[in-house]
């Protein structure tokens, strides 16, 4: 039997991950610790398949007591790292929270696997230690430049990519000093079912049916690279299990719409689904709100690499995609009231919205 300690495994893609994991690899033991933070929940794990194989512990990566006991006691022989605190936005108005999970929380993890796999004589190499990152350390890229490759300079820009930056360089030292066996993926922006709706397309899906205001920062014309969670937790898995030890891999989604594009998408996909709805054109509720500060204006992703090494491309066109994702809010009303009852959401519209002016 595997045994697979997932960080940050009751959040969006690390829930989505756990449940593809159960599914992928009957014999795998899924140790998934989360300490719950506005961004987790354990309605996210409801009905797992396999869940007699899943562990859920409700603790911090950077209670160092805490993982290393977590190491030993499930005989862990890979872990999977997402937690962090993930959201740009809140890394411009509280930065403190993703120095210290972001970084301090990695190290801890690095130095329990460290301590759990490289101690003395009983060197191991069948243990993998995968760091889940972003493309945003590779900062913002001008209209005509390529796509970022796993060569691209970092050049992170907000606090949150700055600390991404970090974890990433500090899982690499630890694979050229100790010879911890390391794989890095850096990905692009993820949609699809569990998302909190802080983030662009749940917020603007939820937005337009409740006949909210939808804000869209600056011109709106900024650019990210979309890709379905699911074909993210493939690709995390196909590296796991099969990427080189010590390297990095470049994931995305092959598509870069503007902002505006996506939330006119979503306004043209709802009016098709409520024919009826008194918010209808849905476009009627943009409104182009003061711009994120140091806003990075276009990313997208080379995702030769990982083609190339290990067979992987997304599956999910943004169109299908966009359309399930849509479906996947509006069939479950119950995971919408559960995070609407923490009163997290709500008083983020609040906190976030409230003082920006018109763009
Ligand atoms: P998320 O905010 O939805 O979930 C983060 C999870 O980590 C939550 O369950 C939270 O409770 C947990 N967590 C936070 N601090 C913790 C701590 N100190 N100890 C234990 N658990 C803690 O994030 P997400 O969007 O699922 O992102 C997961 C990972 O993927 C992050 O590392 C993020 O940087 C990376 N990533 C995200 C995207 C994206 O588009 N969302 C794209 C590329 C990479
Ligand atoms: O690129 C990968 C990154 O994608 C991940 O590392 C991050 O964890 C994840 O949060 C995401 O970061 P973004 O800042 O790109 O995602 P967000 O959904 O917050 O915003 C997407 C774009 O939409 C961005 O250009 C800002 C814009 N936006 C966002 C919100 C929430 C708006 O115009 N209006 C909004 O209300």
């Amino acid at each position: 039997m595997r045994n697979v300690l997932v960080t940050g495994g009751a959040g969006f893609i690390g829930s989505n991950f756990v449940r593809y994991l159960l599914r992928a690899e009957p014999d795998a033991r899924v140790v998934n610790l989360d300490a719950l933070t506005y961004a987790g929940s354990r309605e996210n794990l409801r009905d797992l398949p396999g869940a007699e194989r899943h562990v859920f512990v409700h603790g911090d990566i950077r209670d160092r007591e805490r993982v290393g006991t977590l190491m030993h006691a499930y005989s862990v022989d890979s872990v999977v790292h997402f937690a962090a605190e993930s959201h740009v936005d809140r890394s411009i108005t509280g930065p403190a929270a993703f120095i210290d999970t972001n970084i301090n929380g990695t190290f801890v993890l690095l130095e329990a696997a460290r301590a759990a796999w490289l101690d003395g004589t009983a060197r191991r190499t069948d243990v993998r230690f995968h760091h889940v990152s972003t493309d945003e350390v590779f900062g913002s890229l001008g209209p005509g430049e390529p796509a970022f490759t796993e060569q691209t300079p970092y050049r992170p820009n907000s606090p949150y990519s700055a600390s991404k930056a970090a974890s990433d360089h500090l899982v690499r030292a630890y694979g050229h000093t100790y010879g911890l066996p390391l794989t890095i993926s850096n990905c692009s922006n993820n949609y699809g079912p569990f998302q909190f709706p802080e983030k662009l397309i749940p917020l603007m899906i939820l937005n337009a049916v409740r006949g909210k205001p939808l804000p869209v920062y600056g011109d709106g014309l900024q650019v990210r690279d979309w890709l379905h969670v699911e074909d993210h937790c493939e690709a995390i898995h196909a590296i796991l299990r099969r990427g080189r030890p010590g390297e990095t891999y470049n994931v995305g989604g092959n598509n870069q719409p503007t902002n505006l594009e996506i939330v006119r998408t979503i306004c043209g996909l709802l009016d098709e689904r409520f024919p009826d709805s008194p918010h209808r054109p849905h476009e009627r509720l943009i409104r182009f709100v003061t711009d994120r500060p140091g806003h990075d204006r276009r990313y997208a992703m080379d995702i030769s690499k990982i083609g190339r090494e290990l067979g992987w491309s997304p599956r999910h066109s943004l169109a299908d995609g966009l359309r399930d994702t849509i479906d996947w809010y509006l069939a479950h009303p119950d995971w919408l009231a559960a995070i609407d009852a923490k009163g997290e959401f709500q008083s983020w519209l609040a906190q976030n919205y409230a003082t920006r002016g018109t763009a």
